[in-house]
């Protein structure tokens, strides 16, 4: 198998403590040698804190049932000042934030001076409209600048920003508000994507129906169409901002202050409200951002994720900023007007560090190479990925095309919950392997255990787990500790389990295998096959359904949908476009089914208990692997669900 070296060009001239692997082994072994000393001492470098902490961790995993983890719990900051006001001195005429828009022809660059100003007058416009620290705000935008100004101004006056994917369907927006209880939403009368208006304002109008707790919209204007405003609760964000001082002095919070709740889908269908705060995930992001991709001052830094999730949160808007990057933003697809458009921004922007999904990768791999080829990509230097799993095809295309074998690829694993990159090649130091994530960031303790909770040591395959607390973990689930502990400590107390499986092969190296539950991931999208199910069966013409992910060349994974039909109901031409709508409708737009089956019924064990296990591996085309089937109530379900397996064609 192959492994590449660092590149001569991506070592040369490093900052970085790890330019090799024997100083990667160093700090690595030095922070679990002492993580409290390790981690305060790299926070006061690296964050503004008005009180500096003494504190470490608080707090184990053996006892996380009755107390959630803390890191710098004496300390006091926000989050904001990190990310603004101390860049204004060295950096202020420095770009923040590089916007790209939809149409190629639309862009514009704020400095740290002007993003600071941007972010200092909506605060000001929040504060005047009764929005105060503690408060849960929800932001349903497309990709503006304006939508990383929300979250920075929520953090700014210690108000709870909570982002929701611009794809979400009302339903999911109004399930989100209602579990924060939210006061205020910010959104926009349209989003722009691939020539398509989205229509945020309607949406987030017909989720708010009847919803007491929203006192408060505000819209930022996209575009010059109209949108119904309701008088007294609807603000337009310009007129919002237009009387308010550039001025507002940052609410100084306690390290452990919500600084943001990010909803994901989980194996039952409701979404988890993850939970971090101020402190120790601005350390994380900033930390993880400066090391993994090696950032150095004059770079230009691009990720090409959305700010409705994670990956936009932490290496978009707040590890980025931390660090005094120049970020982009960037509102269109991968394919809009044509699939050079990555390379036609790494081109126009001389783009240095580039980070995307390997579902894109796989996308335009496919489109042909001339459509990387015919734009300058020499600025390049570091090309990450997250999202999934890339298959070693898709890195190889990645490393040889798009960055000419000059640049080092990093395949970053990591997840709502831990906040950041957790296992990935240091750009200057790791030597890389395709598909593989490589190593843990220092001060992560990745292990592997059997499904009876052994340890595995060595060379092993098994479920990733991660030993000790580190500063950028979610500390719970929102109003539901119990169902956090539950969800990541009870399978196997005294460690957080990922719910991803793992391989380590004989240099250390880790392979994620992908979601061991009932997680999906489509296109880097992390969806609960529960919510399709439960979304499925509003459907009068479905009694049961039974969802599960199955191999798809491009997205990953793709959706397959089992129904069982009502009653009364057959199967018609248009019962598929229904239910798509139905998911549409009940989760978001990005919720689609790639094959339907109709069968006569769910594989069931006599308990009553569906045997998914079967319906997975029919779905991934492998009915010979079904194991042991003898504890089914009805055998001769399985075999109309192998005689009636669909593929791709
Ligand atoms: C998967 C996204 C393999 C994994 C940051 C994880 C990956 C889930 C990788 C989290 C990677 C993320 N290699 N799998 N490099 N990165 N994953 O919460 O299954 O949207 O558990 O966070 O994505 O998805 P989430």
């Amino acid at each position: 198998m192959s492994i590449y070296e660092v590149p001569a060009r991506v070592r040369e001239g490093s900052p970085n403590p790890m330019t090799s692997l024997d100083s990667y082994n160093d700090l690595a072994e030095r922070v679990s040698a002492d993580p409290d000393a390790y981690w305060v001492a790299e926070t006061c470098k690296r964050v503004s804190w008005r009180t500096e902490p003494t504190q470490g961790v608080g707090s184990s995993f053996d006892d996380i049932a009755e107390h959630a983890i803390t890191w710098f719990a004496d300390g006091t900051l926000n989050a904001t000042e990190s990310c603004l006001d101390r860049h204004l001195e060295t950096r202020g005429d420095k770009v923040a934030i590089l916007w790209e828009g939809d149409d190629v022809s639309e862009g514009l660059s704020w400095t740290y001076k002007e993003l600071h100003e941007q972010v200092c007058l909506f605060s000001n416009a929040m504060k005047a409209r009764g929005i105060v620290k503690g408060d849960r705000v929800l932001i349903y935008m497309g990709m503006v600048p304006e939508a990383a100004v929300a979250m920075l101004a929520c953090a700014r006056i210690g108000a709870i920003h909570s982002v929701v994917f611009g794809g979400f369907s009302a339903d999911s927006l109004r399930s989100r508000a209602v579990d924060c209880r939210a006061t205020a939403v910010i959104t926009q009368d349209f989003g722009m994507r691939g020539g398509k208006r989205i229509e945020l304002k309607r949406v987030s109008d017909q989720a708010l129906i009847g919803l007491d707790s929203v006192h408060t919209v505000f819209v930022y204007k996209r575009t010059e169409d109209n949108v119904d405003m309701q008088a007294g609760r609807d603000h337009w964000w310009h007129e919002a901002i237009a009387d308010e001082s550039p001025d507002c002095p940052a609410e100084i919070v306690d390290a452990e202050h919500p600084l943001f709740i990010l909803y994901t889908s989980g194996s039952t269908g409701k979404p988890k409200g993850q939970v971090h705060t101020h402190g120790g995930y601005i350390t994380w992001t900033s930390y993880t951002h400066q090391h993994v991709f090696d950032l150095r001052e004059d770079d230009v830094y691009a990720c090409v994720a959305d700010v409705g999730w994670i990956t936009g949160h932490s290496y978009i808007v707040y590890g980025p900023l931390a660090n005094g990057a120049t970020t982009l933003m960037f509102e269109s697809i991968p394919t809009y007007p044509d699939a050079g458009r990555y390379w036609d921004m790494v081109e126009r922007h001389k783009i240095s560090i580039f980070y995307t999904a390997p579902t894109a990768i796989r996308a335009l791999a496919a489109q042909g190479d001339h459509f990387v080829t015919r734009y300058d990509r020499s600025s390049l230097r570091v090309l990450g990925t997250v999202g999934e799993p890339i298959n070693p095809d898709a890195w190889e295309w990645y490393h040889r095309v798009v960055g000419e074998g000059r640049c080092n690829i990093v395949d970053t694993w990591w997840q709502t919950e831990t906040g950041g990159i957790c296992i990935s090649p240091i750009a200057p130091a790791t030597p890389t392997k395709p598909g593989s994530a490589t190593l843990p960031v220092p001060g992560i303790e990745p292990v592997l255990r059997d499904a009876e909770g052994q340890i595995l040591n060595g060379e092993a395959e098994g479920l990733l787990c991660i030993r000790r607390p580190w500063p950028g973990m979610s500390r719970t689930i929102w109003g539901d500790h119990d169902r956090y502990v539950d969800t990541y400590f009870s399978m196997f107390p005294g460690a957080y389990f990922t719910g991803d499986g793992c391989r380590r092969d004989a240099d250390g190296y880790h392979w994620i295998t992908g979601r061991v539950d009932d997680v999906i991931n489509v296109s880097g999208h992390r969806m609960g096959t529960a919510e399709f199910e439960s979304a499925l069966v509003h459907h009068n013409a479905v009694a049961e359904a039974g969802v599960v992910g199955f191999p798809h060349p491009i997205k990953g994974q793709g959706v397959y949908c089992y129904i069982v039909l009502a009653e009364g109901h057959d199967q018609s031409e248009t019962l598929e476009r229904d239910l798509q709508n139905m998911l549409r409708s009940h989760i978001g737009a990005h919720a689609r089914v790639d094959l339907y089956q109709v069968v006569p019924g769910l594989p069931k064990t006599r308990s009553g208990k569906v045997m998914r296990r079967i319906l997975r591996k029919v779905a991934e085309g492998q009915p010979d692997a079904l194991g042991d089937i003898s504890t089914l109530a009805d055998p001769t379900v399985v075999e109309a669900i192998i005689a009636g397996a669909r593929s791709l064609d």
